[in-house]
């Protein structure tokens, strides 16, 4: 059983940016590594996200913690369904982790699984921050992909990485399903998926903080530095997070929030949701702009 999400990796020719982006706007913590890759921590583990630098953008890897007598099974059921499983403890030790899985998804997605990330480290805001980042038994957060077929999507998502449904949001075409660990303290979802056909991408990477003041702060940098802003602050009906998202150096967003909600698995009800804010989220005159990382799928 996955646990959460532990970090994410990209590639991107802006990389360098986010040694600024990281700090000021989001509050991150730059941490130097053995290779040109900028890294940032967000909590006591030694790194969460990864910028590699690249020719385009676009995802490089997820890394999903599993629990130990978990890993076994997680590997067996990538591979019955049709994925090559690379257990790889040169990659393990550059990505910082106790032993380390990898395969590619049906999709072109990679997806690592991991025990834990080294530490615990000493976390250094990157600039002054009120609250600490909600990470713990949640992980870094969570993420938003688009994949080429929504019924393939949630089989691999329930039955490769054993997540399950929390529910579903429609709005004209556009179905999006949102997906929790099944965890007694589960984030609302770890991972959303949209499907367009023939297409992968990725949407936005979301953290969260302990307290509204952090998002304001982290909004009022984002306004002051006039980055795009695909939405404004405003409140989801189904995770109930207060958030607002900024379209970062690397063509993808960051969704910035909090007060998202934890669920147990043991007890949720699926919903399903005609609309995607209670309020706010309002987007730029002119619409939000596309996702950033769109390549053809396989
Ligand atoms: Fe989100």
């Amino acid at each position: 059983m996955i646990r959460n999400l532990a970090y994410a990796g990209f590639i991107s020719p802006n990389a360098a940016e986010w040694r600024a982006f990281g700090p000021d706007v989001l509050g991150a913590q730059v941490v130097d590594g053995a290779d040109d890759a900028v890294r940032l921590r967000i909590d006591d583990r030694a790194w969460r996200i990864a910028v590699h630098p690249g020719e385009h953008d676009d995802i490089a890897y997820f890394g999903w913690a599993v629990t130990d007598d978990e890993i076994a099974g997680t590997i067996e059921r990538a591979e019955g369904f049709g994925c090559t499983v690379h257990v790889d403890d040169a990659l393990a030790a550059e990505r910082q982790v106790g032993r380390l899985a990898w395969f590619e998804d049906p999709f072109g997605v990679r997806h690592e699984l991991i025990d834990e990330i080294a530490g615990p480290e000493v976390f250094t805001p990157g600039r002054s921050m009120e609250g600490p980042f909600v990470t713990g038994e949640q992980g870094l957060g969570h993420v938003v992909l688009v994949l080429p077929d929504a019924e393939r999507g949630r089989e691999f998502v329930t039955g490769v990485l054993g997540m399950a449904l929390s529910d579903v949001i429609t709005t004209g075409p556009v179905v999006v399903d949102f997906y929790h660990c099944r965890t007694s303290e589960a984030r609302h979802h770890t991972l959303a998926t949209m499907s367009i056909p023939g297409m992968v991408g990725f949407f936005h990477l979301m953290l969260e903080v302990a307290e509204i003041d952090d998002v304001g702060r982290a909004l009022d940098r984002v306004k002051k530095l006039k980055m795009t802003l695909p939405m404004d602050l405003g409140k989801h009906p189904n995770d109930l997070m207060t958030s607002f998202y900024v379209r970062g150096p690397s063509g993808f967003d960051i969704e910035y929030g909090t007060g998202g909600l934890v669920v147990d698995d043991a007890d949720w009800e699926v919903g399903a949701y005609d609309h995607v804010s209670l309020w706010g989220h309002r987007a730029p005159d002119g619409g939000p702009p596309p996702p950033g990382i769109m390549r053809p799928a396989g």
